[in-house]
């Protein structure tokens, strides 16, 4: 499979670069500097200074890192960044690695700092801390620490074990701060941040995903021309926006596909049929594949191995699907030439940068595809973060329940059945399922919760009492998290009165449960997700 579209976009004229030292602060402060509305983009920091400046960059912020600048094959940057007249600002390594290379002095000295620290602004009335307190809480992470500032520098801030928290040098432009201005502990992070873009940088903050919008469909028009295009749809916020946009790029030219697998949660089907539709014209195939996918997970209890069976089925039907639209738009299918694809900016980051190509090549085996049909992808959503995502697809005046969706995994309540995966546990888990959703949203924690799997412990059978009689019913898991990314997730802590609704609800309106209990486990040791 694979090949690749190349990148027809050119980024905005006041672009910052986030030059990555590694971690995954860089991903953070990009999106720091997009809430300022200045358009950023992350560059690896073993690309050449030439190429960076060769991007006519308004700014470049140097990211934290693991490293110690004096570890052996530490990262660094060429000195001829700090003399470009480009203004730099360097965060945590970033800053250390500037106050070494300008000649300051960094030592390995014991002055460890790590997690909120205080800090002490000595000038307050300077390009970064104007209007900020004399006294403000920090996140620090480092082990080297800066005792001396380079030639030219004025120090401007300081804590208690390290004397160079942060320096300044107006007239080169060069700003740097020891901690980490993009985490949010950092009380007042955003507004420094903001200082260096506007004061120091003098970039005008007027970059919007409204510009996306518009820029995406001319792109997208001028690509595909008369031909046609294809989408998956999951349900899912990624795949929606993506489709609306192409859609108002090249109305009819463009066929979604949603298969409907029969493991996604109640009424969610509907608002793909009905609500997705009528918001945005798009013309959709809906292929009904429950029978074939619970036939094929008949019997089947071990997590993984469900997993590979709904991906492979997924596969089959989609591709079916597709090759019935090539076979519909002719007989050699040659103008259906696009796939649409809901690829965010954090995958491309993660999967290298997204210099790379990829082109899809849609199976041979697959019947009644012509053996050289290839697509070539459209990503329009590639630049963007998630929250910025769900800003398009308001935008495109997509329905609120699709843009504000919690992750929802692709294997859907197959996944969150333990045990074999039946049509009446199904039926029963989206019962469940549905009552806890309502509640959550009734009292106002959609946006504080990340996602709630609901589980059903179908191996799992409990005594309990309803009514007169003795019952013998299944557990259903409440799984509320907190999280960021879902990398890392702390369990939530909602009200005892909104778990109590919910518990009762669910005992009485869903038969066969007899017992609702909340997980109380953070990520790690537990997973989000309970298979
Ligand atoms: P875990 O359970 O690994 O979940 O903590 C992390 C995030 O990933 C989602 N998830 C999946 N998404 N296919 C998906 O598309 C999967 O097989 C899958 N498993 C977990 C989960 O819902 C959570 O957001």
């Amino acid at each position: 499979m694979s090949s690749a579209t190349p990148d027809h976009s050119v980024p905005p004229a006041d672009t910052v670069l986030v030059v990555d030292f590694g971690a995954q602060y860089a991903q953070l402060i990009a999106r720091r500097v997009r809430e300022a509305r200045v358009y950023s983009e992350i560059v690896p920091s073993t690309m050449p200074v030439e190429e960076m400046l060769a991007k006519n960059p308004r700014a470049i912020i140097l990211s934290g890192g693991p490293s110690s600048v004096y570890a052996e094959g530490a990262p660094t940057v060429d000195r001829s960044l700090f003399e470009s007249g480009v203004p730099v600002f360097g965060m945590c390594y970033g800053f250390q690695l500037m106050a070494t290379t300008l000649g300051g002095t960094v030592d390995d000295n014991g002055a460890r700092e790590y997690g909120r620290t205080p800090l002490t602004v000595s000038k307050t009335g300077s390009t970064l801390f104007e209007g900020t307190p004399a006294e403000q809480s920090v996140w620090m992470s480092h082990g080297d620490a800066c005792s001396a500032a380079p030639e030219g520098f004025t120090v401007t801030a300081s804590t208690d074990v390290v004397p160079v928290a942060a320096f300044e040098n107006d007239e080169k432009k060069l700003y740097g701060v020891q901690y980490h201005p993009e985490v949010m502990h950092s009380t007042h992070g955003q507004q420094v941040l903001e200082h260096f873009l506007y004061r120091g940088a003098g970039i005008e903050p007027n970059w919007t995903t409204t510009n996306v919008v518009e820029e995406q469909v001319a792109l997208i028009r001028e690509q595909v021309g008369s031909k046609r295009a294809i989408c998956g749809l999951s349900g899912g916020v990624d795949s929606a926006v993506a489709a609306a946009l192409v859609q108002k790029a090249i109305g009819s030219q463009l066929t979604c596909v949603y298969v409907d697998h029969g493991l996604m949660r109640k009424g969610e089907t509907e608002q793909v049929e009905k609500d997705f539709v009528a918001a945005t014209g798009i013309q959709l195939k809906v292929v009904d594949a429950e029978e074939r996918f619970l036939a094929a997970l008949a019997g089947v209890s071990d997590p993984e191995t469900k997993r590979k069976i709904i991906g492979r089925e997924f596969i089959r039907v989609f591709e079916q699907a597709q090759a019935e639209i090539v076979a519909e738009a002719g007989a050699s299918g040659e103008d259906v030439a696009f796939l649409v694809q809901g690829t965010l900016y954090p995958d491309v980051v993660e999967s290298g940068g997204g210099t790379g190509t990829a082109n899809i090549k849609s199976h041979h085996n697959v019947g009644g595809l012509p053996d050289d049909i290839e697509f070539e992808l459209i990503e329009p959503l590639r630049k963007l973060f998630k929250d910025e995502v769900r800003m398009v697809g308001q935008e495109l005046g997509l329905p609120e329940e699709i843009v504000q969706r919690q992750p929802f995994p692709g294997p859907g309540l197959g996944i969150r059945i333990v045990g074999e995966v039946t049509k009446e546990r199904l039926d029963l888990l989206r019962e469940a399922d549905a009552i806890a959703r309502e509640e959550l949203t009734a009292a106002g924690l959609d946006r504080s919760i990340w996602q709630c799997p609901v589980v059903l412990l179908a191996d799992v059978r409990s005594v309990g009492v309803q009514g007169d009689g003795r019952t013998y019913g299944h557990p259903i898991v409440l799984r509320p998290v907190s999280s960021e990314d879902a990398m890392t997730a702390d369990w939530s802590r909602v009200p005892y009165e909104v778990l109590a609704k919910i518990s009762t609800r669910i005992t009485n309106e869903v038969d066969e449960v007899n017992r609702v209990v909340l997980d109380v486990t953070s990520k790690p040791p537990g997973t989000i997700e309970w298979e």
